[in-house]
């Protein structure tokens, strides 16, 4: 088992799931208690694919209470803050490689009722995010380039999470998402090297015959985390 000296979250990354059974897969995450659902919107032009839609949000918002971290894989962002946050958003995270105005966007975001996050490529620095985490509550590492789902793990990117651990420290800060390659492997080194949430797909709770309560107690067991709902929720900026 490893070490870890805090709790890890586990994040369901709905656009893994099966769309032709997508309200049974609510209710499967809903009884899993996974600490938050991801939902990735993309537009084809800021990565290769096209991703989820708020109509598609506004659904399972109505069915769980779960916060949901809205990922905005998209040329630009700021014309759908509100739509995305009016249809249920919990979280609604940006990526700072295409933004000039990131930290208005962010401020956006606080003032529509969401919380903020900023994503940041695998080859991104992380010196983007100087000046600017006092504004946000999570920062997700994508450990796989966007936009394709099961890819492998990029492997500086456990360096990566150490060295954004260490800028932010252990007090209450953003939280450290981990988005892409995150299997069976990798999850137990991501939450030593410094990881609070780890968002799972077709590596791990997404990839079948085994259903994906038993794909949830698995990785809970072998992070020894007793799960860390309270802090997603609770996680504002420190004053
Ligand atoms: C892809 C998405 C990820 C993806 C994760 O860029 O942002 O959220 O769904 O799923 P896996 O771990 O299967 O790549
Ligand atoms: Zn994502």
């Amino acid at each position: 088992m490893t070490e870890v000296d805090r709790p890890v979250g586990l994040s369901a990354s709905i656009i893994c799931a099966d769309m032709l059974d997508i309200g049974a897969e609510i209710e499967r995450v809903n009884r899993a208690k996974v600490e938050t659902i991801h939902f990735d919107v993309m537009d084809g032009l800021f990565v290769p694919r096209l991703g989820l839609h708020p109509e598609m949000l506004r659904s399972i918002r109505s069915r769980t209470n779960l916060p949901i971290d809205v990922h905005l894989m998209v040329a630009d962002p700021e014309p759908y803050l509100a739509t995305f946050i009016d249809a249920g958003a919990t979280f609604v995270t940006v990526h700072a490689e295409n933004n000039p105005h990131l930290l208005r966007t962010l401020q956006r975001i606080r003032a529509l009722g969401a919380k903020p996050g900023v994503a940041l490529n695998p080859g991104t620095s992380l010196s983007v995010l100087d000046y600017l985490l006092p504004e946000t509550d999570m920062v997700l590492l994508m450990g796989i380039n966007p936009g394709i789902v099961g890819h492998p793990l990029w492997p500086p990117t456990m360096g990566k999470i150490a060295d954004l651990r260490a800028r932010i420290g252990s007090a209450a800060g953003p939280l450290i998402s981990i988005d892409g390659g995150v299997n069976f492997s990798s999850a137990p080194q991501m939450a030593v090297a410094g990881a609070d949430l780890l968002v799972c797909g077709t590596s791990t709770i997404y990839r079948p015959p085994a259903p994906l309560e038993q794909k949830v107690r698995e990785l809970r067991a072998l992070l020894g985390a007793s799960g860390m709902g309270a802090r997603v929720m609770d996680s504002e900026v420190a004053a």
